[in-house]
C-alpha cells in the first residue's frame, strides 16, 4: 500500500502549495426546467486536499459531483482532473473511487470479495489481490471481518467496506456523495473522524458532498457552500465560519440572529437605532443590509454592569429557554429592536436555569462581531 506523506498537522497541510488536481471553470448544468441546477461553478482543488461541497437539499451538490465524475455532461464549462478533460477519458479508465449513500455492495459476497471486485475489474495480478485486500480492510479497521458476508455486517461496518472498495485501487480522486446521511448520529460522527484519518493516511484528493455543516467543518481542508446552483463561498473551515461573505453562508453555518436595517459608515441603522458593526466588503450608505451576530458571541446577564467586556448592550426579556444538553439556548427580545428574537448560547456548568421565561436581563456583544451584509432578498 502506498504510504501517505509523513504525518502533517493541518496547519502545515494548509500552507503547502500543491499542484491542482481538479479544475472547474464556469460549469453549468441546465436541465431546461427552470433555473440551472449548477450555475457557472469555478474552483480549483489542490492534490491531496479534502474538499466538501456543503449546501441544502436541491442546491446542486450531486449534479456538480456527477459532472466531476464524468456521469453528467455539463451544458457548458470545463472540468479537468490532473490536467485531463474528464470527458476525454472513458469511464472505466478514470481513476476515481466513489461512495454514495446507497453503498451498492454485493450483499451475498464477503467483505473481502467486495473489496477485491475493483481489482478484478482492473485486471490486477491475482497474486497481488489478497494482500492488497487485507491492507485496505486493515485501513478501515475490518481486518478480522474479511470472511463475513455484507448482510452479516452492521451499517457502520458496511460503510467501511464501501470505503475500502473505493480506495483499494488507489484512485487519483475519491468522490463521496452523502455516504453517512443514513447513519445514526453517533456512528455518523465516528465515521466523519474515520474519513479524516483515512484521507490523511493515504493523502488521496477527496470531494465530499453533504448538507451537514458539522461534518463539513470537521473533515474538510476546504469548503464550498452552494445555494441555488451557485457557489456562495469557497474557503477554509475557520475562515468560512468566522468570515462568511453573505447572509446565506452566515445563516447556514452556526446559529445567528439577523437585524434588518440600512447601512451607515461603521454600522447599520434600524429605525432610529444605530448599531455598530463590521461591513462585509464595500457597502454604500443607505443600502438595505442585514446584520448577523452569532449565538455564542452574545452575553446574557442579570445586571448590566457585569457586561464590561461588551461595547453594545440592551435591556431585554427572555422569550424562551431551550435546554440542549451541553448548553442552554435563550431566546430574548429587546424593546429597542422590536421583532428581533435574539438567540443566545449559554454555557454555565455551575448554574443552569439562570433565567426563566419573562425574566428581565441585559444582552450584549462586541460591535466587531456584528457582521453586516447587503440584503439579498
Ligand atoms: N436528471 C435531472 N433532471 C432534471 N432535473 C434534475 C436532474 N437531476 C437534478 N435535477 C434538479 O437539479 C437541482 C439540483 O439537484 P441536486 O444536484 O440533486 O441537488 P442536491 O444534491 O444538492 O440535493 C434540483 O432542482 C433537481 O431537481
Ligand atoms: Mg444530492
Amino acid at each position: 500500500m502506498k504510504q501517505g506523506a509523513p504525518a502533517e498537522t493541518s496547519r502545515e497541510k494548509s500552507e503547502i502549495k500543491r499542484p491542482v488536481a481538479v479544475r472547474a471553470r464556469d460549469l453549468t448544468m441546465d436541465f431546461g426546467d427552470g433555473a440551472p441546477a449548477v450555475d457557472r461553478a469555478s474552483f480549483d482543488l489542490e492534490t491531496g486536499r479534502f474538499l466538501t461541497i456543503l449546501g441544502p437539499s436541491g442546491s446542486g451538490k450531486t449534479t456538480l459531483l456527477r459532472m466531476i465524475a464524468g456521469f453528467q455532461k455539463p451544458t457548458s464549462g470545463e472540468i479537468t482532473v490532473n490536467g485531463h478533460a474528464v470527458d476525454a477519458t472513458p469511464p472505466h479508465r478514470r481513476s476515481v473511487g466513489m461512495v454514495f449513500q446507497r453503498l451498492a455492495l454485493f450483499p451475498h459476497m464477503t467483505a473481502a470479495e467486495n473489496v477485491a471486485f475493483p481489482l478484478k475489474m482492473r485486471r490486477y495480478d491475482p497474486r497481488s489481490v489478497p494482500g492488497r485486500v487485507r491492507d485496505f480492510l486493515d485501513l478501515v479497521k475490518l481486518g478480522d471481518y474479511g470472511e463475513r458476508r455484507i448482510n452479516e455486517l452492521s451499517g457502520g461496518q458496511q460503510q467501511r467496506v464501501a470505503i475500502a472498495r473505493a480506495l483499494v485501487f488507489e484512485p487519483e480522486l475519491l468522490l463521496l456523495d452523502e455516504p453517512l446521511a443514513a447513519l445514526d448520529r453517533k456512528l455518523r460522527e465516528e465515521m466523519q473522524l474515520e474519513f479524516r484519518r483515512i484521507q490523511h493516511e493515504l493523502g488521496v484528493t477527496t470531494i465530499n458532498v453533504t448538507h451537514d455543516q458539522r461534518e463539513a467543518l470537521v473533515v474538510s481542508d476546504d469548503i464550498i457552500v452552494m445555494d441555488g446552483g451557485r457557489i456562495q463561498q469557497h474557503a477554509r473551515p475557520v475562515e468560512l465560519y468566522r468570515m462568511p461573505e453573505n447572509t446565506f453562508v452566515a445563516g447556514f453555518l452556526g446559529v445567528s440572529t439577523f437585524v434588518a436595517g440600512t447601512a451607515f459608515p461603521g454600522g447599520l441603522k434600524s429605525g432610529d437605532l444605530h448599531l455598530s458593526g463590521t461591513h462585509a466588503g464595500e457597502i454604500a450608505e443607505g443600502t438595505p443590509v442585514r446584520g448577523a451576530i452569532r449565538a455564542e458571541q452574545i452575553r446574557i446577564v442579570a445586571a448590566p454592569d457585569s457586561l464590561a467586556t461588551c461595547d453594545t448592550a440592551f435591556p431585554s426579556r427572555i422569550l424562551d429557554v431551550i435546554f440542549e444538553g451541553e448548553r442552554l439556548l435563550y431566546v430574548a427580545e429587546s424593546d429597542r429592536l422590536p421583532g428581533v428574537a435574539f438567540q443566545v448560547y449559554h454555557h454555565d456548568t455551575e448554574a443552569f436555569d439562570l433565567y426563566e421565561i419573562g425574566a428581565q436581563v441585559t444582552i450584549g456583544w462586541n460591535a466587531r462581531d456584528m457582521k453586516i451584509f447587503k440584503s439579498t432578498a
